[in-house]
């Protein structure tokens, strides 16, 4: 379920119900690979990470409020039109488009909404993109209308874009289909069967990641060094392949090798850091299949992949490595959580 409306019976209201309230929700991400060389038109494979969520409440605001963001985790910093710094600009902007594609009016709704999230911010998970389609889901419900999941994957990459610059739109894909995919840019994704249950730990070192650095440090070395770089890009994508047939014939042994070396070529492509190199090899010490950052890199999360009884010690042994929060989820074989 994406959205839940709740209606509560209204005698001002001539039609009788009105909603009070509605909810949308979305999961972070996991690139299990392909990060980076996606951008360059190679192939990513994304799976949900959906025990970690973002949920938008929305409510009726006062009058002539417009749309108002409260975001509870960012010490309930309210945004509307008088406020929308950076941070809040790409979640009004989520509201707004949400609200323009059910009204088609100019005329922004008077909403209230509170955003929660348990996804770290710039962490590589996905935070931005799970936020925005949680308040997209949420501002659609309350003003009773419905979106196909493409639609709301166009709209959570408007909003992503302003975050990110041009994002290659794996991770409003992956977050608003909540299904496991096989992305290339500008083609339709494919939905991937999963032949074995997974189990993700990912681990975050406590840095940032911004991804419009990494995206532009990739680029920078494309172009003072372009046969280095497409080759190290190539072989990502190879291994992207590669990866894929592991994931449907459930060769876990096989994607986590896969894993690592797609860590060790983002590592020549300049976009790791000793933190996450660390919590690579601690988590391989601990047992995991494979490990890799997962993200934009340059900070953020590793993901690793780990037998089912392995993964909380894994996460242990992350946590004495450094790591300063762990999550783990779980993807069931039929390619749904
Ligand atoms: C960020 O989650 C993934 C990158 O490949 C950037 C993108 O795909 O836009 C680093």
């Amino acid at each position: 379920m994406d959205s839940e409306t709740l209606l509560r019976y209204d005698p001002t209201q001539s039609l009788g119900l009105v909603p009070a309230a509605a909810m949308g929700t979305a999961c972070a991400k996991a690139i299990l690979l392909g990060e980076h060389a996606v951008v360059y038109g190679h192939p990513a494979i994304a799976v949900p990470f959906s025990g970690v969520r973002a949920t938008a409440v929305v409510r009726p605001g006062t009058p002539g409020s417009g749309i108002v963001v409260v975001a509870q985790d960012l010490d309930a910093a309210r945004f509307d039109r008088a406020h929308d710094d950076e941070g809040g600009r790409g979640l009004l902007l989520a509201a707004r488009n949400a609200a323009a594609a059910v009204l088609r009016a100019a005329q922004e709704p008077d909403v209230e909404i509170t955003l929660q999230s348990a996804i770290p911010l710039a962490r590589g998970m996905g935070s931005s993109a799970a936020v925005s389609a949680a308040i997209t889901r949420a501002v659609v419900a309350f003003l009773g209308g419905h979106l196909a999941l493409e639609e709301v994957s166009r709209l959570v990459y408007a909003a992503d874009a302003h975050y990110h610059g041009t994002p290659s739109g794996v991770d409003n894909t992956v977050v608003s289909f909540e299904r496991p995919v096989w992305f290339e840019r500008g083609r339709a994704p494919v939905f991937l069967s999963v032949g074995a249950t997974l189990h993700l730990v990912m681990a975050d070192t406590g840095a940032p990641s911004r991804t419009r650095d990494t995206v532009g440090h990739v680029r920078a070395e494309r172009e003072r060094d372009p046969a280095r770089s497409d080759a190290l890009l190539g072989e990502i994508g190879a291994l992207v392949r590669l990866a894929r047939e592991q994931l449907a014939s459930g060769d876990v042994h096989g994607l986590g090798e896969s894993m690592s070396a797609n860590h060790a070529l983002l590592g020549a492509l300049g976009v790791s850091t000793p933190a996450l190199d660390t919590l690579v090899v601690a988590a391989r010490e601990a047992g995991a299949l494979g490990a890799k950052l997962a993200g934009g890199g340059g900070g953020g999360c590793i993901v690793a992949l780990t037998e089912r009884e392995a993964a909380d010690g894994v996460c242990r042994a992350l946590e004495r490595a450094g790591a300063v929060a762990c999550y783990e989820t779980e993807l069931e074989r039929d390619g749904h959580e």
